[in-house]
């Protein structure tokens, strides 16, 4: 194989990561890498480099040879898999950031990476600047990797943090987030959620090996989250995050989903504000480790952009060992979750599908209760997305069988008791 010692880079898009990179190799010249040529879409917009560096033929990058890898950082996903897959059959190394590019054709670029031999790395894709995908890959054995839990879009987390610390309101705090650069060009990819399960679909590749679609987790954003819902968390010492997890059940099935949850005051994820990302993971003998970075914006994601080209020099590429030197995990919908729920009329809430329901307030126009209920329940309906009904997991929202049926015997005896 051949050796990158010089990287002749062909850049294909100019946003708020592609002149990110461009700043720092221009302070960087010791990096040895240099941008032979810049593809964007839009030849009319003022930039801040020089004019011959741009053009808008991707042939002119795909199809030079002096140029041994293309960084892809734009914004449309299906440009996005031709620039990438076209640069892998013809020999290109390749570094992308697209998260929902990568979600949408994970199958087809494993099958490329296996044909060409040629490096994919997509670090900056999840969490910016916090390395996870490497160290998911690397440094965690499969058996002992016990949980993920994350906070893994910067701008909703940047959105909550104004909008329930700061008092700003929802579109005002959106607002800043588009101008500092870290929402999606579609804000609502960010907002509904999209964007943080499009990232753990792939995080949950290089965890355990599945492989799935974002249209098969279960995932909302920060939409349905409303003031009462803050009011309530701050009442119980809790703050709501929108928060990615995965953990292994007991028969070795993987529970997933990306949801608003209540996190406890001295949770790590409490410390993750603004545009920042945390993922805690729990381990076998490690317990637990928290990694923490900007997960948006400009400079910090072309962090991950530059790294990912540093390990190029050596030939780096992610072996996908959870899925290929293992036996993947599974999916599952058979857990429960303790989850919060708040809603103007009962009538729109499945009650009698809860196991049991702990608390409830319904002397408000605004109502709620608290209550465990089986995964299945949400998985398949959407009540819990309709009629202006919120709905929030509880901390260590996860329950499985056994624990369900020993809480309901636990209360039948109390009841038996008294
Ligand atoms: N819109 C994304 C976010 C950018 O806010 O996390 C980084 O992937």
């Amino acid at each position: 194989m051949e050796t990158h010692k010089q990287l002749t880079i062909g850049l294909f898009g100019f946003g708020v990561v592609g002149e990110g990179l461009y700043k720092i190799l221009q302070q960087k010249p010791s990096f040895n890498a240099t941008i032979k040529k810049v593809c964007i879409k839009n030849p009319g917009k003022r930039r801040e480099a020089p004019e011959d560096l741009f053009t808008t033929d991707r042939n002119a990058i795909l199809n030079d040879p002096s140029i041994n890898v293309v960084v892809e950082v734009i914004n449309e996903s299906g440009p996005a898999y031709e620039i990438v897959s076209t640069a892998l059959k013809n020999g290109k190394s390749v570094v992308s950031a697209s998260k929902k590019m990568i979600a949408e054709h994970l199958p087809e670029l494993l099958e490329l990476q296996q044909r060409t031999g040629e490096s994919f790395l997509y670090e900056s894709a999840a969490c910016a600047s916090i390395p996870v995908i490497r160290n998911l890959e690397e440094y965690y054995d499969n058996d002992l990797l016990h949980s993920i839990k994350a906070i893994v879009n910067g701008s909703t987390n940047f959105i909550l943090t104004k909008m329930f610390e700061e008092k700003l309101g929802f579109r005002e705090a959106l607002h800043l987030a588009q101008q500092l650069g870290f929402a999606e060009s579609d804000p609502s990819l960010d907002v509904e959620g999209y964007d943080a399960a499009n990232k753990w679909t792939f995080l949950l590749t290089h965890a355990y090996g599945i492989i799935e679609k974002t249209a098969n987790l279960v995932f909302s954003g920060i939409q349905f989250v409303q003031g009462r819902d803050a009011d309530v968390a701050r009442e119980k010492h809790y703050d709501i995050k929108l928060v990615a997890q995965a953990k292994k059940l007991d028969n070795g099935k993987v529970a997933a989903f990306v949801l608003p949850q209540f996190i406890k005051q001295d949770d790590h994820l409490a410390f993750v504000k603004n545009e920042y990302n945390g993922v805690v993971i729990e381990s076998g003998f490690a317990d637990k480790q928290f990694f923490y970075g900007k997960g948006a914006g400009s400079f910090p994601t072309a962090s991950a952009v530059l790294s990912d080209l540093s390990a190029l020099r050596y030939q780096y590429r992610y072996e996908y060992k959870k899925l290929y030197h293992h036996t993947p995990h599974e999916l599952t919908d058979d857990f429960y979750v303790r989850a919060y729920l708040s809603f103007d009329a009962w009538k729109y809430i499945p009650r009698d599908r809860f196991e049991w329901i702990e608390e409830w307030h319904a002397d408000s126009d605004r109502k709620y209760l608290v209550g465990v209920i089986h995964f299945r329940e949400i998985k398949e309906g959407s009540w819990w997305k309709e009629n202006n009904t919120s709905l929030v997991l509880l901390p260590e929202p996860i329950l499985e069988e056994t624990q369900v049926q020993q809480q309901k015997r636990k209360s039948l005896e109390l009841a038996e008791l008294a």
